[in-house]
């Protein structure tokens, strides 16, 4: 018997096309490197209902949107247990949707953070963790939609350029979806972890003797030599997977929107992700007001940062990156232009953070017993300073974008307990912040005394802390 659908009457699979974001050329099929076939430029996928002034807008009713999506949370599909297929509506038609690679992806919580809101002075503040999803990041969301477009056009091979994350979910999905990987990294700037993933799920991993964006450049011309399908954020289908994280976030705060949403920023394929998904949103009515979309980027690989402030958004000002928040070590965004786009729509913010200012915000995340990637923890450091700066307003509702795993970068979070991540006196005062933060492992002889006497001590030092 086939697989019942579960779409409700009045809610039309969604039909495509390509749009070049420069020149605007409309097309039914893409080029291999995902660029304009007359300008170069990049390419997103647009819907008869994304905009209001199109000639043949599909109808669609968002209480019957809300009212299917909700429904198939009761439904033991594959398609409808993913927290991105859930939402298909919305996303490029399958020929067949039950052939959806899917690890069961999204689905992620969204969490109060009273600790962070106490020191942050914004007591309504959330995190959405999609460092929950099967491979520990957001990348999940997207991957699962662009890998099963690239099975169903045949493609026996798919590859990407990582600084970690996108490598561990591609490889994972490929695996899963009977393809083989080929995953393009910098040498020694990945985390460990994120390099073993790819290795389990079975990639063939490139360590180049290059940063991510040389990795990127090859890749780009790679997919024009070879018949392999590439899976970086330039593939459009992976944005369109990534949109979902805004859909279930508005769900899940009962479609009333935030005032405020901070993602980190690297390469800006999940910025403008999430903008567009915003933005897509309100086209359709299915919230009545647009959130801010803010985007942290590390001080040492600032690209948007610059790019706004030198060039007003103009041409990019590209960075030779440096940040032990390696998965956003990016100095050349390959969606700046998509991410200045909705910065301007949602009327975000732009800021950039210390490595200081990073690894005091990890720990902070962490120990309101959530965790998270450094990259993730720019959010809480950026945070501060739009608040700060009077951009975020104490009353306002706000919640964090938290893109990868505690567990995804153990090195970092070893370092910093051990005192060891920012050696050298030059910094003291900074230091002093992070100390009070900083739980290294305690060596002991396996004696009852020593253990009795240790609770002790730490006893005391939480009171002095409380
Ligand atoms: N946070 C984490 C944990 C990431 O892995 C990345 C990007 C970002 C934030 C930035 O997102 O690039 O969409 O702006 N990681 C990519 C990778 C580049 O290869 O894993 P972005």
């Amino acid at each position: 018997m086939p697989p019942s659908t579960t779409a409700e009457p009045g809610v039309r699979p969604a039909i495509f096309r390509f749009r070049c974001i420069a020149c605007g050329d409309l097309s039914d099929i893409a080029s291999q490197n995902f660029r304009c076939s007359r300008c170069g430029d990049l390419l997103e996928i647009t819907y008869p209902f994304s905009s209001k002034r199109s000639a043949s807008p599909v109808a669609i009713e968002p209480a019957n949107l809300k009212s299917s999506w909700k429904q198939r949370r009761l439904s033991t599909l594959p398609v409808d247990l993913s927290g991105v297929w859930r939402f298909r509506d919305l996303l490029p038609t399958l020929e067949n949707e039950h052939h959806a690679i899917t690890l069961r992806e999204g689905n992620t919580p969204l969490y109060e953070m009273p600790q962070c809101a106490r020191i942050t002075g914004v007591p309504n503040l959330f995190a959405k963790h999609q460092g929950m999803n099967p491979t520990g990041s957001f990348k999940d969301t997207g991957m699962t939609v662009a890998a099963s477009f690239a099975r169903q056009a045949g493609f026996r091979w798919v590859a990407c350029a990582s600084t970690g994350n996108t490598s561990a979910s591609m490889s994972a999905y490929a695996a899963r979806g009977g393809m083989r990987s080929l995953v393009l990294v910098p040498d020694g700037k990945i985390s460990w972890s994120k390099l073993s993933q790819a290795l389990d799920y079975g990639a063939v991993t490139c360590q180049l003797r290059t940063d991510f964006d040389g990795c990127l450049r090859l890749l780009q011309e790679l997919v024009l030599r070879a018949p392999i399908y590439q899976l970086n954020s330039i593939n459009p289908f992976r944005l369109e997977g990534q949109k979902t994280l805004a859909f279930e976030l508005l769900e899940q705060l009962d479609w009333e929107p935030p005032d405020h949403i901070i993602v980190p920023g690297g390469n800006l394929g999940n910025s403008s992700a999430i903008g567009k998904a915003l933005l897509e949103m309100q086209d359709l009515g299915l919230i009545s007001r647009l959130p801010k979309l803010s985007v942290i980027q590390a001080e040492g690989a600032n690209a948007l940062v610059r790019t706004l402030r030198e060039a007003s958004g103009k041409r990019l000002v590209s960075v030779q990156a440096e940040t032990r928040a390696t998965a956003i070590r990016i100095g050349n965004p390959a969606s700046w232009k998509k991410a200045a786009h909705v910065l301007e729509a949602t009327g975000g913010a732009c800021e950039q953070v210390s490595e200081v200012e990073i690894a005091q915000a990890k720990a902070e995340i962490g120990a309101e017993g959530i965790g998270c990637e450094p990259a993730s923890a720019v959010t809480l450091a950026g945070l501060k300073k739009l608040v700060k700066q009077g951009f975020v307003k104490a009353e306002e509702n706000v919640v964090l974008i938290l893109t990868g795993n505690l567990l995804k970068d153990p090195d970092f979070t070893m370092e910093f307990h051990s005192g060891d991540l920012f050696p050298g006196p030059s910094r003291d005062r900074e230091h002093a912040t992070l100390k009070a933060l900083r739980h290294p492992p305690i060596v002991l002889d396996a004696t009852l005394d020593a253990v009795i006497r240790t609770l002790e001590q730490a006893e005391k030092s939480g009171d002095s802390k409380t």
